[in-house]
């Protein structure tokens, strides 16, 4: 009797602690789960838009995404003028305009090269060309860039956060 009744307690502290266990390896398997905060604040990069140099393009990068950056001349920005489509995709900091969008050719995904020469982005993968706003210039992309979520916070361009700007482009079917 005595030792059914010590059997029947050992079995319950067993129980208890193998309970414990389990909660433990819960709390372990969801601390692996949820993004260590290096990689919430990735989502995010701020640009400062007063480090760029009107005509260069510069590649960012922003989730593992290539973002083309380009300080738009005012010979870029004459031929813009009365084109709605190309004036719609402009995005004004300052007194400085820029293209800002997802370095990716909307057809199959190569990574076009820019040409300072003809201010233009050439897709040597089928020969596709998109203009300085990002515009399809010749098939076959199917459309033109992507413009990432952005807001525009004084001179910096924080990419992966949705401004009025970014959610207006997006309302009137400018970007995706
Ligand atoms: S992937 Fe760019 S033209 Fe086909």
């Amino acid at each position: 009797m005595e030792n059914n009744s010590r059997r029947g307690f050992m079995g319950k502290a067993f129980g208890a602690v193998a309970a414990v266990g389990a909660v433990g390896s819960l709390v372990a398997m969801k601390k692996t789960w949820d993004p260590l905060p290096s990689v919430k604040a990735a989502g995010f990069t701020t640009l400062d838009m007063t480090t760029y140099q009107e005509g260069v393009m510069v590649t960012e990068k922003w989730r593992g995404k290539p973002i083309f950056v380009l300080k738009k001349s005012a010979e870029v920005m004459e031929n813009e003028k009365g084109n709605p489509e190309a004036e719609a995709r402009n995005i004004k900091i300052g007194n400085d305009n820029f293209m800002v969008a997802i370095g990716l050719c909307t057809h199959l995904g190569c990574i076009p090269a820019f040409r300072p020469d003809e201010n233009d982005f050439l897709c040597a993968c089928h020969g596709g060309m998109f203009d300085a706003s990002g515009l399809v210039k010749k098939v076959p992309p199917p459309r033109g860039f992507d413009i990432p979520p952005f807001k525009i916070d004084g001179t910096n361009l924080i990419l992966g956060e949705v401004g009025p700007e970014w959610q207006s482009m997006k309302d009137n079917g400018v970007t995706l």
